[in-house]
């Protein structure tokens, strides 16, 4: 793949190609990251500082705080990137940044940074959609091209997505209440979990047993979700032991049963309607377990399945530069502004 893009100062066209260096900052929610990747798909450096030790005495992010252990963190994660990677500012060939969704404060942070770098050097700047970039960790490693499906599945967003081509992509469905994330996060704190309680959860649902107790499936539009319900019935049934001896492995098996049967069918049938022959899992809850069982099972009906690699599941910036190098409708104005949620 060849792209042109300009540099800032001199207006001078750089080709990215399949030998290019990007450099990317990450910084929208609690990890600083930042990474060097060649050709979109092969990690030279790939730097992640996580606050999750300091918010989670909070029970969860904190804005405030987390945009100033992003101010203190931020060069310290760059030097780092460039050390691994043992190159200079000169070597890269463009430097991207992530420009929402996320919290404002975090991404002024990692954005200005990322602008900063290619103002510096005079190279090109390229702005990114977190969502994009969490589309894109599946490059990262594999031969992957669209046409694909994509369940998205993270602490903010839960979306079916028909990426027809690097440019092209529909959502044709998502959560109308809370992401998979949340609800997850939510209930791993309902049955006394520190945050981030998606991984804790995930962990002691496989000690249980996911039939121990039926929760109910949301009825909504065909690639819609809503998992606010499921959140409330857990509730009710964790009250319902008033205290006394709580099957915790059974009931957080029994919601994982819920969640990841309801994503599976979803998604098959959105492979089904479209004809598409490949489906991508990406976000950070693609590193849940029966979520990943219950997608990569879709191969046994002759699907490619693809999920990218557990430390590019949750934030990183090797997905945020991979996307750079892939997708069309980047921001690559210097001007662009963050932005908080998806309009
Ligand atoms: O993509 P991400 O790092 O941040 C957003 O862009 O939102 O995702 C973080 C979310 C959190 O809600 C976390 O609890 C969840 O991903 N998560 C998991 C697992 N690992 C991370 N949820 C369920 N099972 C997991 N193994
Ligand atoms: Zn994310």
């Amino acid at each position: 793949m060849n792209k042109i893009k300009n540099t800032l100062f001199t207006v001078k066209p750089v080709t990215i190609d399949n030998n290019s260096l990007i450099m990317a900052i990450e910084s929208s929610c609690d990890e600083t990251a930042c990474a060097i990747v060649k050709g979109g798909r092969k990690v030279i450096s790939n730097v992640v500082a996580s606050q999750i030790k300091i918010h989670e005495e909070y029970g969860g992010v904190i804005p405030e705080i987390a945009a100033r252990e992003h101010l203190e963190a931020i060069n310290v994660v760059i030097d780092e990137a460039f050390k691994q990677a043992g190159v200079s500012g000169n070597q890269i060939d463009a430097f991207a940044g992530t420009v929402g969704p996320g919290l404002v404060g975090c991404l002024l942070v990692g954005l200005n940074a990322a602008k900063s770098l290619a103002l510096t050097y005079d190279k090109p700047f390229i702005g990114i959609n977190h969502l994009n970039a969490h589309l894109a960790a599946n490059f990262i490693d594999t031969d992957l091209e669209p046409p694909f499906i994509a369940l998205l599945v993270s602490g903010g967003h839960t979306q079916i997505i028909k990426v027809n081509s690097y440019s092209d992509m529909q959502i044709i469905g998502e959560t109308i209440d809370d992401a998979v994330g949340e609800a997850y996060d939510k209930v791993a704190r309902l049955i006394g979990l520190p945050y981030p309680g998606g991984p804790k959860l995930d962990k002691l649902a496989q000690e249980g047993n996911p039939f121990a107790f039926k929760l109910p499936e949301a009825k909504v539009g065909e690639y819609d979700f809503s998992f606010s319900g499921l959140k409330t019935a857990a509730l009710r049934l964790v009250k319902s032991f008033d205290g006394k001896d709580l099957p915790l492995a059974d009931i957080c098996a029994s919601f994982q049963e819920c969640v990841s049967s309801t994503l599976y069918k979803k998604v098959k049938h959105a492979l089904e309607e479209t004809d598409f022959k490949q489906v991508v899992l990406a976000g950070g809850v693609a590193a849940n377990s029966e979520i990943r069982k219950k997608i990569f099972s879709l191969a046994d009906l002759g699907y490619k399945v693809y999920a990218p690699a557990m430390k590019y599941c949750t934030d990183n910036a090797s997905m945020v530069a991979s996307a750079a190098y892939f997708f069309d409708n980047t921001f690559d104005n210097i001007d662009v502004e963050v932005f908080s949620r998806v309009k």
